[in-house]
């Protein structure tokens, strides 16, 4: 079983991909109604993006509660640049037998623009590779701790993990501006629910996941979050996807 939260799409695809080589079934942990049935569960694993140098709280808090049936786990943190220790604390909440980074296109648009086209294609082909290889290795059940960490990571993954999670999640900033169309997309698909459409406009409530999946998926390219946003480039994987890998 393999469980899985994404904003855009690299974490899904991710997920998806790796079942497919492992055998597993994909769960989206946002879609799920209470805690799965395990007694069947083989293998457990789980699929999510790096926010801050760690696990998103969502995907830790689903993994605080999970059954720990005594099969071989794993994990897969999907991130545009390095990982910290992400893996090594999500694995003190859910013990890991293997643990991975994917380098995946980076889509926090809040810090800095979105990657160029070519980069994107070269970071999914290169992604594709390597799921090859953990799915090898996680169907022979390998204990593997293959991340890609970056400089202070101790730092990173404790002090500014910490000061994201208390100070850097408020949906305030974002705003919806005159290209918007009321059409209700992103209010709909929020994964925080943290959305609503008041007098054909969007309003976003105090916090929220940070999964920048709002402003980066808008058809019409509407949604800012703050002064830093406009005329940076929306990510989301789907237009990078062949027809059978479409999420
Ligand atoms: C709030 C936020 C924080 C992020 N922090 C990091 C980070 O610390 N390190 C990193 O390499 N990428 C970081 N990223 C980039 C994402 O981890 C990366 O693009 C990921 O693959 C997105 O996955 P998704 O499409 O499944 O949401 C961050 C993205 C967001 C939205
Ligand atoms: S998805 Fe974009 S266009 Fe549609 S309601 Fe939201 S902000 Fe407006
Ligand atoms: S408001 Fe936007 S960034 Fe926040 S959780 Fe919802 S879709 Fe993600």
């Amino acid at each position: 079983m393999i469980f899985y939260f994404s904003g855009t799409g690299n974490s899904a695809w991710a997920a998806r991909q790796l079942a497919r080589l492992t055998g597993d079934e994909v769960y989206d942990v946002t879609d799920l109604n209470g805690l799965p049935k395990m007694d069947n569960a083989k293998q457990i694993g789980f699929v999510f993006p790096v926010y801050a140098w760690g696990a998103p709280e969502i995907m830790e808090d689903f993994a605080k509660k999970l059954p720990r049936p005594r099969v071989f786990t794993f994990g897969v943190c999907t991130c545009g640049g390095d990982a910290g220790l992400t893996m090594k604390q999500f694995s003190k909440l859910y013990p890991l037998d293997g643990s991975y980074s994917l380098l995946m296109p980076n889509n926090y648009i809040i810090g800095s623009d979105t990657d160029e086209t070519g980069e994107i294609l070269q970071k999914i082909t290169a992604a594709r590779g390597e799921l090859e290889r953990m799915a090898q290795e996680i169907r022979r059940q390998e204990r593997i701790y293959r991340v890609h960490e970056g400089a202070l990571a101790g730092v990173k993954s404790r002090l500014v993990n910490f000061g994201f999670n208390k100070f850097a999640r408020s949906a305030k900033p974002f705003y919806a501006g005159d290209s918007c169309n009321g059409c209700g997309r992103c209010a709909e698909n929020c994964p925080a629910s943290a959305i609503s459409i008041r007098d054909g406009k969007p309003v976003w409530a105090e916090r929220c996941f940070q999964c920048l999946r709002c402003i980066n998926e808008c058809p019409r390219q509407a949604i800012q979050y703050g002064k830093v946003t406009a005329g940076r480039r929306r990510y989301t994987i789907r237009p990078y996807l062949p027809r059978d890998e479409q999420l």
